[in-house]
């Protein structure tokens, strides 16, 4: 994939990663792009590199523009080694005469290639620098998602740089929103919004407002992942609602099973939300990434989560999910904990307590089933599908 003019004088030079697969428990089932853009203008700038093994595509993307050498100045939105792996190799063949960043930048990138003598160049958010016909604004983001975090923005472009903000990890040879399906696009954007920026959607939401109090205009959002949006309120937009926790009435049936006695249940929970009309998703963590799943909790207000007793606790996935699902710190949801068990029927304690530790308001003690359910046994759990169903409704 060659380099793409997203505006006069301003390039993608990035690159696609088509195999990428899996990015720190991040399910990637469509590859990614790991972005970097060119500015020429009397000072030429590059905003951000990609991974270290994708070096030499870097250099050959900013080759059919100009040469590299004649870049005079890095920006470092972020640190995280998908934008900065290739740095040191940059800086050495460049020789920049500034590498920007935010002071939490400087600290983190010499933690990572502890290089002091780079020519780094601080900027506080708000700053602007000239590059000669064009201006840079940054906006620092700590937070969002690192400390280091900023976006860039061109001021006359009317462009915003905004690093893994606005993100996808969608990997195409297309390079802007409106060439590709929405659908996809939509999904992978709030696949990415759940898995990396939900913890911090108090800061999302706060720095959607803060762009819009200082009244920029924005014609395009060129994140470090995925397309660049051209049509940049529809990911606004679709932020704004994500970072609000705003819902649709959806339950989610999460569980794992060993001889399907907790797959009855959870299909029997699952049949209850549906007779009362409400839309639900059903789960199996043996054969669903936890990041897909998670991705389904954005607009979901009510989760159940059901385990059997495994020595004592619950099976390795359910464990894995609850401590993935903790850490993203889902808002506004009602649960359920359910589960089968043999002799010491553990499981259905600890899913509540771990749901209770993320505040999510259990609507009912929780329901185990000894050995495997009977009729009796999977009406209850249908019934608890439609309390949680209507609970769900009177929350709408
Ligand atoms: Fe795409 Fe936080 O790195």
């Amino acid at each position: 994939m060659s380099s793409v003019m997203v505006k006069e004088g301003i390039y993608w030079v990035g690159v696609v990663d088509w195999n990428l697969r899996e990015f720190h428990g991040y399910s990637t089932l469509r590859g990614t792009t790991y972005n970097a853009y060119l500015v020429l203008d009397e000072k030429v700038v590059l905003f951000d590199t990609v991974k270290e093994e994708f070096w030499e595509q870097l250099l050959a993307n900013i080759s059919k523009i100009i040469d590299p050498k004649r870049i005079d100045w890095i920006v470092v939105n972020h640190v995280e080694m998908d934008h900065s792996g290739a740095l040191p190799k940059l800086v050495e063949l460049v020789k920049p005469e500034k590498v920007i960043c935010s002071e939490k930048g400087k600290e983190a990138l010499i933690k990572h290639f502890h290089r002091e003598d780079w020519p780094f160049h601080v900027v506080k958010s708000g700053e602007e620098l000239s590059l000669g016909k064009r201006r840079v604004r940054f906006f620092e983001t700590r937070m969002l998602h690192w400390p280091d975090s900023m976006l860039s923005y061109l001021v006359e472009d009317k462009v915003l740089i905004s690093q893994d903000a606005f993100g996808q990890h969608y990997a195409t040879s297309k390079r802007f929103d409106d060439e590709v399906e929405e659908a996809y696009l939509m999904e992978e954007a709030a696949k990415y919004f759940a898995n990396i920026l939900m913890p911090y959607s108090g800061l999302v939401k706060r720095l959607i407002e803060q762009l819009e109090g200082l009244g920029l205009p924005i014609e395009i959002i060129a994140p470090d992942h995925g397309v660049i949006w051209r049509n940049p309120i529809k990911i606004i937009e679709a932020y704004r609602k994500w970072s609000q926790a705003k819902k649709v009435p959806k339950v989610l049936v999460v569980y794992d099973t060993m001889w399907h006695s907790t797959e009855k249940m959870a299909l029997a929970i699952a049949q209850g939300v549906m007779d009362e009309g409400v839309e639900c998703k059903v789960a199996n963590l043996r054969l669903s990434h936890r990041s897909e799943v998670i991705a389904e909790i954005l607009d979901a207000k009510a989760i159940a989560i059901g385990s059997p007793t495994l020595n004592n606790g619950v099976l390795p996935s359910v464990a894995d999910f609850l401590s993935y699902m903790k850490g993203l710190r889902p808002n506004d949801l009602i649960g359920l904990a359910f589960g089968s068990y043999g002799w010491s029927g553990e499981s259905v304690d600890i899913i509540k307590r771990e749901l209770q530790s993320m505040k999510v308001q259990l609507i009912h003690e929780g329901i185990k089933v000894n050995f495997v359910p009977s009729e009796e046994d999977l009406k209850k759990c249908r019934e608890l599908g439609k309390v949680l169903a209507s609970q769900v409704k009177g929350l709408t």
